[in-house]
């Protein structure tokens, strides 16, 4: 017998399907509910909704577990390279050697910009935010590649992924050097993804940059663990521009913008801002952490998860790797000596302990990126090249659902009731 849930409201009994995922987690299914008895539900933030069923990928937030189609984040981050790992979300299998070079293939087919879309970054301030570029040049790049612009076109979705993964990387890359009034640089054809935007972030005409083994393999890493991460704010709102039919362009622009908040995949910039401000002011790591327990409004960037109340895998990750960058590359932080400080004193201090707050994602990730001598400001930025992958597979996860549905959320409405307009001259 199917399990259910059980309501009963207003003299009315309800019978409830329980949905079962594969790693057991259960849902209400209420998709009958409001005809069946009025009521909706209520959950701003979502921290108790299932917005959709999906394969891709599974985060357990109390053990601190994370899978991309099944494989353990530890082993991917360990084992793999950033576009094996782009193809096993967007396609749901890890690529044999010929799907993977026939990617990377599509990948340096479709590298470079339009050669019109280079002058749109001269109608950018300098100052301009490069999350507000690549926005946009996304968007522009949709008009130029009317493949990228098309909608239902699965049978041409692996050139689509290639180019929009290909183009964000040369895009950013880009604005980055337009920022610092640099000549933007073309992609070269011997060099593999990661270390192919390093050497477009860095070569100069009179100095070529030669990637370095060890911070290619750490961005490749970084870029693993930015993947994706199921439901998170960037991608459901990627899920909700698809639903609408709107092209991955679209959709992909969208994702970004909502990225870029502070509180999502702006936290990282924010985490080293934090940093400095701290080692400015001279104050000490323990007088910081108490402003934050005092301040609702000051808050220790880098901790905290709607999902993980245990550590965040991906921080451990980051962590460990740090230490390994830094070394290799002879470079002493004085950041990562205050991260761990900052982190020793809020993990043993109750208001953190007492609301299950640890380290995330972006708490280390801002050190590494220093290493590699990105700048802050284009942190947020590597954050959307690595989410871009799991982008596009949600992306296709809701284009190939049977029976696609507009995402149309209900809401209670808390307004004046019914009144008659009034003429100006009454009011
Ligand atoms: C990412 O969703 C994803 O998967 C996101 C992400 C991904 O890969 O896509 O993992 C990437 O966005 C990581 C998070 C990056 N953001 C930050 O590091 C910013 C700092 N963190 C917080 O803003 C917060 O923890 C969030 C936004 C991450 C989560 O917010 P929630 O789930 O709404 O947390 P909450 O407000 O319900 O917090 C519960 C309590 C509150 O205190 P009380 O009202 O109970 O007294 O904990 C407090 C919060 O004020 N709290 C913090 C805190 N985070 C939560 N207090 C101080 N510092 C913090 N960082």
């Amino acid at each position: 017998m199917a399990e259910t849930a059980t309501l009963t409201f207003n003299g009315t009994t309800l019978e409830l399907p329980i949905v079962t995922g594969t790693e057991g987690e259960r849902a209400i299914d209420i998709r009958h509910l409001r005809n069946a008895t009025g009521l909706i539900t209520l959950d701003s933030g979502y921290g108790n909704t299932g917005a959709t069923e999906s394969s891709i990928t599974f985060i357990d937030g109390e053990k601190g577990i994370l899978r991309y189609r099944g494989y353990p984040i530890e082993q991917l981050a360990e084992h793999a390279r950033f576009t094996e790992v782009a193809y096993l979300l967007m396609f749901g299998d890890l690529p044999t050697e010929t799907q993977h070079t026939e990617f990377r293939r599509q990948l340096s087919e479709n590298q470079f910009m339009h050669e019109a879309l280079t002058h749109h970054f001269d109608g950018f301030p300098e100052n301009a935010p490069p999350m507000a570029i690549l926005s946009a040049m996304v968007s522009a790049a949709g008009c130029f590649e009317p493949a990228l612009a098309r909608a239902d076109d699965d049978d041409h979705f692996l050139e689509l992924a290639a180019r929009l993964m290909s183009k964000v990387r040369t895009i950013a890359s880009a604005s980055y050097c337009k920022s610092i009034g640099h000549p933007i640089n073309y992609p070269r054809s011997d060099l593999r993804y990661t270390a192919n935007f390093l050497h477009m972030m860095f070569s100069l005409p009179f100095r070529p940059y030669e990637p370095h083994p060890v911070v290619v393999d750490a961005l490749d890493k970084l870029l693993i663990l930015h993947a994706d991460h199921e439901q998170n704010c960037s991608t459901s709102t990627v899920r909700m521009v698809c639903s609408s039919r709107a092209s991955m362009s679209a959709a992909v622009s969208a994702g970004i913008n909502a990225l870029w908040g502070p509180l999502h995949g702006g936290a990282n910039a924010a985490v080293i801002d934090m940093l400095e401000k701290i080692r400015r002011s001279g104050e000490s790591i323990k007088t910081y952490v108490e402003r934050v327990k005092t301040d609702p409004n000051t808050k220790l960037m880098g901790f905290g998860h709607r999902v993980y109340k245990n550590f965040d895998p991906r921080a451990k990750i980051i962590k460990e790797a740090c230490d390994s960058v830094l070394q290799k590359l002879g470079i002493q932080d004085p950041m990562l000596d205050m991260a761990m400080e900052l982190e020793a004193v809020a993990l043993q201090d109750d208001f953190f302990v007492e609301r299950k707050l640890y380290p995330n994602v972006d708490f280390y990730s801002g050190i590494i990126m220093r290493a590699i001598g990105i700048p802050t400001n284009m942190f947020t930025v590597m954050f959307a090249i690595g989410r871009l992958p799991g982008w596009i597979a949600h992306w296709r996860e809701v284009r190939m659902a049977a029976g696609g549905r507009i995402d149309r959320p209900r809401q209670v409405y808390q307004g004046p009731v019914a009144r008659d307009f009034v003429p100006v001259e009454n009011r």
